[in-house]
């Protein structure tokens, strides 16, 4: 007798139903889908005891002839593709012809259907088998009502939790398709009652501030760049407000919604050095990669895609991520008049402002080597203003970068206080600021540290007379570990026997900075750290050489050290935090100060 037979198509479609519906959630997914594929500009869906009774999607979108509603209930029965070849780049949600008739097989099903207004057709099916076929009169549309879902999947209903679990992974695949639709109208309810209905928004933003207010849309910074052929646009939750809410995300590639931790933590990775670690911040990002580049088809629910070059995409939003969160720091934070690569220019400083002038003599060390960061990042600036690099008033070293470009507005500083040499303060249009004096310091050689790690160019001083440095083993495993990323920071060492180390060259010398305590708090703070990715070692290193090597609180501050700390902070990529995620500066906005005054 033989043993292998061709299992009945209700059967295989059953098993086929298991990998496409696994609860109500993925019904109303793939039923909002084939709305959203039929051209439809608002959709109905409303839900009964969380699905497990009834799922009723409506839509105004193209609607079915009568034997295409038939055809539909079928196996791999589709309208949107024909070839194999139509895979590469499709443009709709479906395309496989599995998914009505999978959630027929499994359900009792009625689909109403017209494609105009007036003449339609309604079908009914159970367990994936027709019951009847009739005309109706209805609007242009389709409305499929999914009753009693695994009524005749004992095994499968068993596996259903309870309504309030099933309605929650509804609403939140709702919401989901809801972040990602902005240009169709969405209405859901559950019980009767009206969970969300949504007008059409012209942004993520306003779908955001639709669906969760606009206190959640207000935390958010615009996420927007192009990087080669990829592009990732969206929201991102400003550093400091990570953490005082319950996590969002959201992701997708090419109009589709996917789960991907791949591009989760490449979007993390850039919030490293704002945030504490742990934190996980929420995110709304739309990426978008060229047709050929991404396989849609990898997923039996289509909820992850595969990438001919994931690293590429990964980069491509962690750079984007980094931008939006710098131009946010920097533009709100120190009000600090800038001009980014392209030209534009942020809101210029408040009227009372002096234009920068040199140090004052005494201050040449810290002033120089702030000075010296500032022309990492700012030549441009500096250029335009005719000032030179060290500060001093004078003609343009420089050939100015254009021509004839229009000459730009001078760097303006506000007028600065030192308070408990430790904190800086000035004011400006928006309120009082206060910087964090070694913070702020912190930052600004933070990434300049990074700059001489990942560009290599390390402007060492030699010293007269070479330092000699005992290590425990520990130290000395740390340094052997960090050898030659210290050498890039400046630090020239020659190894001495056992754990003696002689240091011949330290970085830039500044009348504080005690190269002897830093290099042996670095290496006491890395020790044990080896194993950790290059960039992460890096960053980690740069922290904790910029941590030991920046002024502390308690340090007094001439009026230019104060200034060129001022610019330098300007011009890091993010002023507003320290590399260990705290407050670099603190602001009391004008209403807040009436409101405490009672003038408000
Ligand atoms: N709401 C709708 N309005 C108009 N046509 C629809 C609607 N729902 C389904 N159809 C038609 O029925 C066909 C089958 O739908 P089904 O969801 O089973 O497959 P698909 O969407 O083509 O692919 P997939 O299985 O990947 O979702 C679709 O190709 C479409 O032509
Ligand atoms: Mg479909």
């Amino acid at each position: 007798m033989a043993r292998i037979a061709v299992l009945p198509s209700a059967v295989a479609d059953q098993i086929a139903a298991g990998e496409v519906v696994e609860r109500p959630a993925s019904a109303v997914k793939e039923l909002v889908e084939n709305a959203l594929d039929s051209g439809a500009s608002a959709i109905d869906v409303a839900i009964e005891e969380g699905g497990r009774q009834l799922i009723r999607v409506s839509d105004d979108g193209s609607g079915m002839e009568r034997d295409d509603a038939l055809l539909a209930l079928e196996r791999h029965a589709t309208s949107k593709i024909r070839l194999a070849s139509d895979l590469v780049g499709v443009a709709s949600f479906g395309f496989r012809g599995e998914a009505l008739p999978a959630i027929c097989s499994v359900s009792q099903l009625l689909v109403e259907t017209a494609p105009a207004d007036g003449a339609g057709t309604a079908v009914h099916a159970a367990g994936g088998a027709v019951q009847e076929v009739r005309d109706i009169a209805r609007r242009r549309g389709t409305t499929v009502a999914v009753s009693r879902l695994f009524y005749n999947a004992p095994a499968r209903q068993k596996f259903l939790r309870g309504a309030r679990s099933e309605w929650r992974s509804v609403l939140e695949t709702m919401t989901t398709i809801a972040l990602n639709r902005r240009d169709v109208r969405l209405t859901l309810s559950h019980d009767g009652k009206v969970a969300f209905s949504l007008p059409v928004a012209g942004t993520l933003r306003d779908r955001v501030a639709s669906l969760w207010g606009a206190g959640v849309a207000d935390r958010m910074v615009d996420v927007e760049d192009v990087r080669g052929a990829i592009q990732v646009s969206g929201l991102a939750e400003r550093p400091a407000d990570v953490g005082t809410a319950s996590r969002r995300t959201f992701i997708s590639v090419n109009g589709r919604v996917v789960r991907d931790n791949g591009i989760i933590r490449a979007a993390e990775a850039a919030y490293r050095s704002t945030i504490s670690a742990g934190l996980r911040p929420s995110m709304l990002l739309e990426v978008v990669v060229p047709a050929d580049s991404v396989d849609v088809n990898v997923h039996p629910a289509k909820a992850e895609v595969r990438f001919l070059d994931r690293w590429v995409v990964e980069r491509a939003v962690e750079e984007a991520v980094r931008r939006a969160l710098g131009t946010f720091d920097a533009s709100a934070a120190l009000g600090l008049r800038r001009w980014s690569a392209n030209g534009a220019s942020w809101a210029p400083a408040p009227a009372d402002v002096e234009l920068l002038r040199p140090a004052a003599p005494d201050s040449a060390g810290l002033f120089a080597e702030l000075d010296a960061a500032r022309d990492d990042v700012a030549a441009p600036l500096d250029q335009r203003a005719g000032g030179r690099p060290d500060g001093m008033p004078g003609e343009p070293e420089f050939p100015p970068l254009q021509p004839d470009a229009e000459p730009p507005p001078p760097i303006v500083v506000p007028p600065l206080l030192q308070l408990r040499r430790t904190y800086m303060m000035f004011e400006h249009d928006d309120g009082v600021v206060l910087i964090d004096q070694h913070s702020a310091h912190e930052r600004v050689l933070y990434e300049r540290f990074m700059g001489m790690l990942e560009r290599g160019e390390a402007p060492s001083q030699r010293l007269l007379f070479p330092l000699t440095l005992h290590l425990t083993p520990a130290e000395g495993e740390a340094f052997e570990a960090h050898r030659e990323l210290l050498a890039k920071l400046g630090f020239e060492v020659e190894g001495f026997g056992g754990h003696t180390l002689l240091v011949n060259s330290v970085p830039m010398p500044h009348p504080r900075f005690d190269a002897e305590r830093c290099l042996r708090e670095t290496l006491a703070a890395l020790t044990g750290d080896r194993e950790s990715a290059a960039h992460a070692k890096h960053e980690r290193l740069a922290a904790t050489v910029a941590c030991k090597a920046a002024v502390k609180a308690g340090d007094e501050l001439s009026l230019g050290e104060m200034r060129a700390l001022f610019i330098a902070l300007g011009d890091t990529k993010l002023p507003a935090h320290d590399v260990h995620g705290r407050s670099t500066i603190v602001q009391l906005s004008w209403p807040e100060l009436e409101r405490r005054f009672g003038r408000q």
